[in-house]
Parts: C-alpha cells; structure tokens; sequence
C-alpha cells in the first residue's frame, strides 16, 4: 500500500459552477460584494506568499511563533493519532507540529488545489516513514467525508482564515467541523486578534501595495474564467476597519463612472463613481467571542496561546 493517496471529492465544473454562482450574486446584489476565496488562484496565491512576508503582515509570523514554543503542548494535550489539516496549502507550518505529534498515524491535508496537496503529501510521506498520507481535494466549508483512520483526531484550520467567514457562516462551520470530530477529539483554531485599528488597516495596506495587487487580481480572476472585461487599474484598494463588528473589510472603489461585461453570465454590472465592491472580510477576535462560537458548536475552549506581543492566538477545543 502506498503512504500517500489523493481523494478528489469536488465534481470537474464544481468550481466553475460556484463561481459564476458567487459572481452573479454577489454583483447583482448591494451593496455589491465577492467572496475571498476567489482570490487564490497561481498568481493570488503567489501575492498572498508575498504578503506573508511583508513587515507590516504579522499574522503568519505570530502564528509560526506560537507553533514553533508549542507544538510539544498542542501533541501532549490532543494525543492525536489523525491530523486533519483544513486549507493546508503547501503544509508548511504544519510540519512542526506534524513532528511533535509521535504517535501521529495519518496526516489529511484537505485543500482546494490539488497541486499543492501533492507536492506537500509526498514531500511528507517521504520524510516520515511510516506516516499515513491521505489527501483531501475538497471544499472544507462544503462538508467534508473524512477517512477511516484511528482516534483521536485533531482537526487544524490555522492562518486566521476562520475571519474570513460572515458570522453565521462561521457557526455552520463550526458545527461542520464538530460533526467531523467524536468526544474527546480536538480542533487547534488561530484566530487574529483585536489591535490597534492603525496595526490593522496598515496590514491589508501596505506601503509597497502588494495587498492591493492581491485585493485586485480578483478582478482578473472573474476576466479570465468569465470573460469578463474589468480594468483591475480602474479601481482603487480600499482597507478599513469596521469597529463594530470589529473586522477588517477589503474593498475595490470604482474610480469612475463604468459598465463591465460579464459575457459568461450574460450580465452588464454599472459602477457608480466611488461605488465599492466589498471582496473580504477579516474579522479579528477576543478570547471570550471565540469561546462562546466554540462553545455554541459543542466545543469547550481548553487552551489558549498567543505569541508574545499578544496579536494571534492559537486555541485548543474539545468537542463534547
Ligand atoms: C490568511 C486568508 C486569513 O484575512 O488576513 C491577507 C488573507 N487578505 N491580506 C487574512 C489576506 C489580505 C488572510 N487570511
């Protein structure tokens, strides 16, 4: 038997179908918006690998700290013999912990790109003799089927991509997740922490705008798979933050008045001058919110970490 195997549980146009779903909501309706993961294709995820390492993005390097000082308690206290890892990407912060986990079993890196998990699962496989690799092709907020593998399980969804989700989406992930998991099972959750608003905006605006590039390359993403004729230089980034729902929104504001074709839908969406379109929201969290949506999940909050200047923080549940 080979140590490493990939399940495809996306149908072939799935992804096509969605996002002409997600587009012509999302353009029809106001105010207009589109969801965020249609940012990651070749080039959104190359400009997301960017940002991560841009002075004024701090969360991937506060969650790799964390990572890095606890491994040893995250193994110790979930025992897990499966990690499920949900948008592992290239699986790399995960390695570490993949290391401290002795008895691990099986890994199953879920994620929506398949050339990540095979490059990242053989890579592993090879690395770890005897480690069970199963890949994922799925969309973890689909509801997913997971292998046959022994208990206890630990599911990870890292990278603060939890924000990203409206809060009723949020708790139907959640319980997606719980039903994934028997009692005594865990989820390793990180979560970007409330700051400063000024540290926040300056993290969705940096000052060399590789995240305006990134914000705009949806647009370019809707051209190419939907024929669509959006000129990305005609809007300008916009980051703010809401203070009472206490998120970052990333915006594109119409810097004129203008009409795009979206032959693909046979829709012509109109601009105002200065109208946005929302493209995503990164909420930020505080310990006592996180255990409450846990909690209403039927997961109760057993630990919780943070790196040392207090803006990320990696949270331990059980499902009860
Ligand atoms: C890592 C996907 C959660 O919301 O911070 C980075 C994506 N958007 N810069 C985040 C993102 C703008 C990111 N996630």
């Amino acid at each position: 038997m080979s140590p490493f195997r990939l399940t495809r549980t996306l149908p072939e146009d799935a992804t096509g179908a969605a996002l002409r779903a997600d587009v012509r909501a999302g353009l029809t309706g106001s105010p207009k918006t589109l969801p965020p993961k249609w940012f990651y294709d070749a080039r959104g995820s190359e400009l997301f690998e960017e940002i991560t390492a841009l002075p004024e993005y701090y969360p991937t390097r506060a969650e790799r700290e964390i990572l890095l000082a606890r491994s040893d308690e995250i193994a110790a206290a979930s025992g897990a013999r499966t990690l499920v890892e949900l948008g592992s990407g290239s699986s790399e912060k995960t390695r570490h912990l993949i290391a401290a986990l002795h008895g691990l079993h099986t890994y199953v890196p879920v994620d929506v790109s398949e050339s990540a998990l095979t490059g990242a699962g053989q890579a592993l496989a090879a690395e770890r003799p005897g480690l069970r690799v199963h890949a994922l092709v799925a969309d973890f907020t689909a509801g997913l089927t997971l292998p046959d593998t022994p208990g206890p399980r630990l599911v990870a969804f890292l990278g603060g991509t939890i924000g990203n989700l409206l809060p009723a989406e949020r708790s139907a992930f959640l319980a997606s997740v719980r039903s994934l998991l028997a009692p005594g099972d865990a989820l390793l959750l990180g979560t970007d922490l409330v700051k400063d608003e000024k540290t926040l905006v300056r993290a969705y605006d940096d000052a060399a705008g590789v995240t305006a590039s990134f914000n705009k390359n949806v647009l370019n993403v809707v051209d190419r798979e939907l024929g669509a004729d959006f000129d990305p230089d005609a809007f300008d980034h916009v980051a703010l933050w809401d203070a009472e729902h206490e998120w970052i929104e990333m915006r594109l504001r119409s810097r004129t008045a203008q009409s795009v074709k979206i032959p693909a839908l046979e829709l012509v969406v109109d601009f105002a001058e200065g109208e946005e379109l929302r493209t995503e929201v990164s909420a930020k969290f505080r310990q006592e919110g996180v255990r409450a949506e846990l909690s209403a999940a039927g997961l109760d909050l057993t630990r919780w970490w943070t790196d040392g200047e207090g803006r990320f923080a990696l949270s331990l549940s059980v499902a009860r």
